[in-house]
């Protein structure tokens, strides 16, 4: 229980600080950004070729507190239009993690605010509801840096795991794929730019079509990686922009694949993407053309995709609402967190 459950109109301070984002966002009834600010460390990481937790905790607690401030001023409120406090406990690094969670600590304790802890998994799943009018019951597939499945969400906060990566996830593959071609991280909106020059010429392997509903990426990003290097021990030069375009064509086709199977197993044709690789612009095709299918489609903004906020905002309002107990002070930051938890 908390008080705020039947409140009339709900605004939500919340942050995030999982990985490399430092980020506020104020949001109302869980569906209106009011503000939605995002201090991002990528080109700090940039040159290490990925994300150094010790430089990505200490850039957070550089940036935390202008971030917030920020964002109050770009919603035009004080602390006192604030009804809650919310941030993410995890998953993701814990360094990174535990600045933004003491930070939200100290503010929902300074401020006298109700606290609430929410999953970073979640708040992408959440990130469909902003400026939309998505109601479950629905089937998101889910495509981050971290995870990758099918969730069937049957309420706002009664989810089941369909079916999930056996290995990588999806933008870890692209990630991966990226760094094997010399691209710089992050390596998925990299590889969607290059694969536009290039053409689908290799035949990348896909899993086994099974009735089971599973994903695994670590074949193709294998096969991929000796494509790269037989090029190169030929001493031939790499085709780089084809590869990156078969590699993507075979990705994006496996989310499809296992999402085109959810539907037809469940019968629900109401369906949503989130987490990063729901930016890809040949996904957002393939579900345009699910669309046409007949199957009722949502995906976020492109700039609520990545990580941001404003998702964490979204989610801790269904959480109010479901009723869902406050966080103690004494919340711990989780590397991990499961799914659907
Ligand atoms: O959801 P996210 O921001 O962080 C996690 O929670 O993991 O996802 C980041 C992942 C990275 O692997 C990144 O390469 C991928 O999403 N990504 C993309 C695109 N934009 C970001 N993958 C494919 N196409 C994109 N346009
Ligand atoms: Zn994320």
């Amino acid at each position: 229980m908390n008080n705020l459950q039947n409140k009339e109109n709900l605004i939500v301070l919340a942050i995030e600080s999982s990985c490399d984002e430092t980020a506020c966002a104020i949001v109302k009834n869980g569906r209106e950004v009011l503000a939605n600010v995002i201090a991002t460390q990528i080109e700090i990481h940039r040159r290490f070729g990925g994300v150094v937790p010790e430089i990505a905790s200490r850039n957070h607690t550089l940036a935390i507190e202008n971030v917030v401030k920020e964002a109050l001023a770009q919603a035009d409120m004080t602390k006192d239009d604030v009804d809650a406090i919310a941030v993410t406990y995890g998953a993701g690094l814990l360094g990174a993690l535990l600045v933004g969670v003491n930070f939200a600590k100290g503010l929902a304790y300074a401020w006298r605010k109700p606290f609430f802890a929410v999953s970073h998994i979640r708040g992408h799943i959440a990130a469909n509801y902003i400026d939309s009018d998505l109601e479950p019951p629905y089937l998101c597939l889910l495509a981050s840096g971290g995870h990758t499945a099918i969730v069937k969400v049957d309420d706002y906060e009664k989810l089941e795991l369909l079916g999930q990566s056996k290995d990588d996830a999806a933008g870890e593959a692209f990630d991966k794929v990226a760094r094997v071609l010399g691209l710089p991280y992050p390596g998925g909106p990299e590889i969607e730019k290059l694969a536009k020059e290039g053409e689908a010429k290799f035949d990348c392997p896909l899993p086994h079509h099974t009735s089971e509903l599973y994903f695994s990426y670590s074949g193709l990003k294998t096969y991929v990686i000796n494509l790269v290097h037989n090029f190169e021990q030929r001493g031939e030069p790499v085709p780089k922009a084809d590869v990156a375009a078969s590699f993507q064509k075979a990705a994006v086709a496996q989310l499809v694949d296992v999402l085109t199977r959810a539907i037809e197993q469940t019968g629900i044709k109401k369906i949503a993407v989130a987490g990063g690789v729901s930016a890809n612009a040949l996904l957002r095709a393939e579900f345009d053309r699910l669309a046409k299918k007949g199957c009722d489609v949502h995906y976020p903004k492109l700039k609520y995709c990545t990580d941001n906020a404003a998702m964490i905002g979204a989610e801790a309002y269904q959480l109010i609402r479901s009723g869902a107990n406050e966080a103690e002070l004494s919340l711990d930051a989780s590397a991990t967190v499961s799914i659907v938890g």
